[in-house]
């Protein structure tokens, strides 16, 4: 496995592969966990050569936020890459990302304003950017993003088509421990307590797509039930419970007729925790309709 740290170092690779090789790319912020192996697994069963990248994005995080204390644990995270049997492992600095030569793309899109985007509005500009310069750094196949991360992924897809790039994004399942608490570097945060109170956002999830199944469609009497799930654990202060339109991004008032994207932001010892799930309006039974 090779690693590279310089900007460099990875043109000179890249511009010596034939162009007949494809190329699977996983972006990372490192502490890598299973739900990144898994998008790792994926691009290695689909391409030739399969490029993960480790970089600690300053822009995602605001002033208040954990950029110092984000967890960095390089020498595990290659270690599994290399058992994984990935080609190359690319660990810019700020320097690498920021040179002028790698060109970057804003993206003024209403899908960055709600949710994550209202929460915390200097999050999608910090990814959108970094991603666009990694993508024209890398120049893969294929790129991997977890569905873990909805609001990102569907901004990733709409930044490939406005963009032009000719790059195919792969959506990955999210992994979750026993508990359904899904994988995240932040967790190791979290005492062993708060991981067991966080079920809550997974359980509120799937309470959630049970109710649409059966046929509950206000919102309103949907966003109360989850809410009773997560109150029920003490230390669990909710930012928001939300159901927005997947065609929009926007909150669905009233009767939840469409397909739709189920999130919750909660913070559990001063962590902040995201989870969703995606519901399908074509898998509601015809019996309830
Ligand atoms: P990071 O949080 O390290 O996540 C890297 C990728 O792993 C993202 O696509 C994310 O959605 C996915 N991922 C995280 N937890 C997952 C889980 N439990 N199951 C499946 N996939 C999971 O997301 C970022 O980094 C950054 O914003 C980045 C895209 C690298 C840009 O800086």
């Amino acid at each position: 496995m090779k690693v590279f740290s310089s900007l460099y170092d990875f043109f000179h690779w890249r511009e010596s592969l034939s162009k007949s090789l494809s190329i699977g790319f996983v972006p990372t912020m490192g502490a890598l966990h299973d739900g990144h192996l898994s998008l790792v697994s994926g691009s290695l069963s689909d391409s030739n050569l399969t490029v993960v990248s480790i970089f600690v994005n300053p822009e995602q995080f605001s002033e208040n936020e954990d950029f110092d204390t984000y967890p960095r644990t390089l020498s595990d995270d290659l270690n599994r890459l290399k058992q994984l049997g990935v080609d190359v492992v690319f660990t810019p600095g700020i320097k690498d990302i920021y040179n002028k030569r790698v060109n970057s793309f804003s993206l003024k899109d209403p899908f960055a304003e709600t949710l994550e985007g209202a929460a915390r509005p200097h999050f999608f500009p910090g990814v959108i950017n970094v991603v666009s310069r990694l993508f024209n750094i890398v120049n893969p196949d294929f790129a991997y993003f977890g569905e873990k991360d909805a609001q990102q992924l569907l901004l990733i897809e709409r930044l490939v088509s406005s963009a032009g790039f000719s790059i195919k994004i792969v959506r990955g399942k999210t992994v979750r421990e026993k508990n359904g608490l899904a994988m995240s570097s932040r967790n190791q945060y979290l005492s062993a307590t708060a991981k067991g109170a966080a079920s809550c956002l997974y359980r509120s999830l799937l309470l959630a797509k049970q109710l649409l199944l059966d046929g509950v469609v206000d919102s309103n009497i949907i966003k109360n039930e989850m809410s009773k799930i997560i109150e029920g654990e003490d230390a669990v202060v909710v930012d928001y419970i939300s159901i927005v339109s997947l065609n929009s991004l926007r909150e669905v008032n009233g009767r939840v007729l469409e397909s739709v994207l189920i999130s919750v932001a909660v913070v559990l010892e001063g962590v902040r925790l995201i989870d969703n799930l995606f519901y399908d309006s074509m898998s509601r039974p015809m019996s309830t309709l």
